[in-house]
């Protein structure tokens, strides 16, 4: 997971050091006990501190910086994201759903604990998240807190997150048209970043009104990143991805990239970052975070 991650100086940087940030924080907030429950915080470092290009917090950040929010505040918005996804991530890969053995290059939690063990670490980084959240330091505003719960919970639940699995379970073997694919991957991967790009704007007090334009950059570039997804587990290299590929293929799974092709796929990953950049219109300068993100996107090689 090392090495050159993008070519663009300014997000090589934006990304180098939210890694360390989302280390920092973690590192902080899992203090191993000295007591059974030792080996649960170990999973939870395992999984936390590390790994992971971090795009979720990188959004936070980039978003936050359009309306002027406190370094802290969003980061602590940065971590309540992460650990959602970073569950996510456990839970994916136990047994009963991908049974995956390396992420991040590592064994993966059920590997390096057990499936229990790791079970409960995902559960334990998502109550944490919003713990984290509900905290009065993340906000003054408890109308704040609570939006940010709220959008956080819609976002992960079976409207998002963990509905859009349950739909991608659902697709092995069967015959999803490219509309219940784009269903299914907004929920499952889109609804995250939408929430972490959307959080930058509540934290900044933006009303719902004047996320428009973000929900728009957010929608494309959540499914330009899942088509990617999708063509890296058909021509990535293990080693840079750090976990498993050739997974989709191989358990007859309908993605992008089997309903479409590979250069079809790829176009259309391409139009929809033009098309994400393109909701930025109305932003000047300090919205080239959020576009270089977007290009990244479509770019990465991990
Ligand atoms: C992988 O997400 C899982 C999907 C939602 C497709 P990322 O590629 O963002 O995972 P890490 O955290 O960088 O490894
Ligand atoms: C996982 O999607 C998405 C979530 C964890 C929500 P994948 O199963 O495609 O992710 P990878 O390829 O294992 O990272
Ligand atoms: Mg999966
Ligand atoms: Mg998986
Ligand atoms: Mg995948």
């Amino acid at each position: 997971m090392s090495g050159v991650i993008t070519a663009n100086p300014a997000l090589h940087a934006a990304l180098k050091e939210v890694a360390a940030e989302m280390d920092r924080r973690f590192d902080a907030l899992l203090k191993v006990p000295d007591d059974p429950r030792a080996p649960l915080y170990r999973a939870m470092r395992h999984a936390t501190i590390g790994g992971g290009k971090r795009l979720r917090p990188l959004l936070v950040f980039a978003t936050a910086r359009l309306f002027e929010v406190s370094r802290d505040a969003a980061g602590r918005v940065a971590t309540a994201l992460e650990a959602i996804h970073v569950y996510s991530l456990i839970h994916d890969d136990l047994p009963a759903m991908d049974d995956d053995d390396l992420r991040h290059g590592k064994p993966t939690v059920h590997k390096a604990f057990d499936e229990a063990t790791a079970i409960l670490a995902g559960d334990c980084l998502h109550a944490l998240a919003f713990e984290v959240l509900a905290d009065p330091a993340t906000h003054a505003d408890p109308f704040v807190r609570a939006e940010l719960i709220a959008d956080l919970a819609r976002a992960s639940g079976p409207s998002g997150m963990a509905g859009g699995q349950a739909m991608d379970l659902a697709a092995d073997g069967a015959q999803f048209d490219l509309g219940t694919v784009t269903r299914l991957q907004q929920m499952k991967t889109g609804a995250l970043i939408g929430a972490a790009v959307e959080a930058g704007a509540i934290l900044g007090r933006v009303a719902p009104e004047g996320r428009v334009h973000l929900r728009g950059y957010a929608h494309d570039l959540g499914l330009a990143f899942q088509i990617v997804d999708d063509l890296m587990d058909v021509e990535g290299d293990e080693k840079l991805a750090g976990k498993k590929l050739r997974k989709d293929g191989e358990q007859g799974k309908e993605t992008f990239v089997s309903l479409l092709g590979i250069d079809r796929a790829r176009q259309q990953s391409r139009l929809l970052v033009d098309q994400a950049i393109d909701h930025l219109r109305s932003y000047g300068a300090e919205a080239d975070l959020l576009r270089a993100i977007a290009r990244y996107v479509v770019e990465r090689d991990r």
